[in-house]
């Protein structure tokens, strides 16, 4: 029964769109500026889910090294660098706007000298040395198609030491399901009772239906299997968006 319900899932997911959705448009110098202020009325445990990042990261060694994938204005790396003083971070992000805001955040910290700065895709970048832990937050649900998410994947896993730790987040679900379609009214109830305008509404809506690949849960553990990683493990849940941590493959 479960492997039924599995392989409708795969086969509904095999007819999305594989247009790519222009990353470096949308997340442009006008995002970046309002970014933070606006990710926190859309995703209410934003700032929960970074502080939730930190226990599974709490036993690497001192002088670890960490991947921010997709960093954006540099949350992640904001807070684990004050958590972890003594670790070194790679912040990679297509968008030059958002990795602006990201180096700009780091010097506020205090934290230049321990953050270095990639501007392209995740899946260009190859590391000399590979990393202790990594993040991907809120960045593969833009990657529509099997292959161009798993290529994504396989690019964290290939900047990873073996046994390394990946925290990742995204929205995801059954497009078809019921599930789905509730948890996507609370989820838009949520954003409107921030005094969103109705235009403004609109607009997300259309950015969620249209540019968001989502992929059933199944799938998703799956695509991270298949790119490297042993056991995702769901620890955060907020309406659509999901969060688990993963290990690679030893
Ligand atoms: C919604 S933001 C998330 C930023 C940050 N991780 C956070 O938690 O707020 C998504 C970021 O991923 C970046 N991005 C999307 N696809 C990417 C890719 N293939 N490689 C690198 N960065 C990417 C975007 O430019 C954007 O800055």
């Amino acid at each position: 029964m479960h492997q039924i319900v599995l392989i409708q899932e795969v086969r509904h997911y095999m007819t999305q769109p594989s247009e790519q959705f222009d990353v470096t448009a949308h997340f442009d110098e006008s995002l970046a500026a309002k970014y933070d202020r606006r990710i926190r009325l859309f995703c209410p445990s934003y700032d929960t889910l970074h502080q939730m990042i930190v226990p599974w990261l709490q036993g690497l060694p001192e002088e670890s090294t960490f991947l921010s994938a997709g960093a954006g204005t540099g949350a992640e790396i904001a807070t684990l660098g004050k958590r972890f003083p003594s670790w070194r971070f790679v912040a990679v992000d297509v968008s030059l706007d958002m990795l602006g805001a990201c180096q700009h955040r780091a010097a506020e910290a205090k934290m230049a000298s321990r953050v270095t700065f990639f501007n392209g895709r995740l899946q260009e970048y190859q590391s000399p040395s590979l990393f202790d832990s990594a993040s991907s937050v809120f960045v593969a649900h833009f990657i529509k198609g099997r292959d161009e998410k798993l290529a994504y994947f396989r690019s964290i896993a290939a900047n990873l030491k073996p046994g390394g730790l990946l925290i990742f987040a995204d929205l995801f679900g059954e497009k078809s399901s019921p599930e789905f379609a509730r948890l996507l009214d609370a989820w838009l109830l949520s954003y409107a009772s921030h005094g969103v305008s109705a235009d403004e509404l609109a607009q997300d809506r259309a950015h969620i239906e249209n540019d968001v690949d989502f992929v059933p849960e199944g799938e998703l553990v799956a695509l991270l299997n298949e790119a490297g990683f042993s056991n995702p493990l769901l620890f955060y849940q907020t309406y659509l968006f999901g969060g688990c941590m993963a290990t690679k493959h030893v």
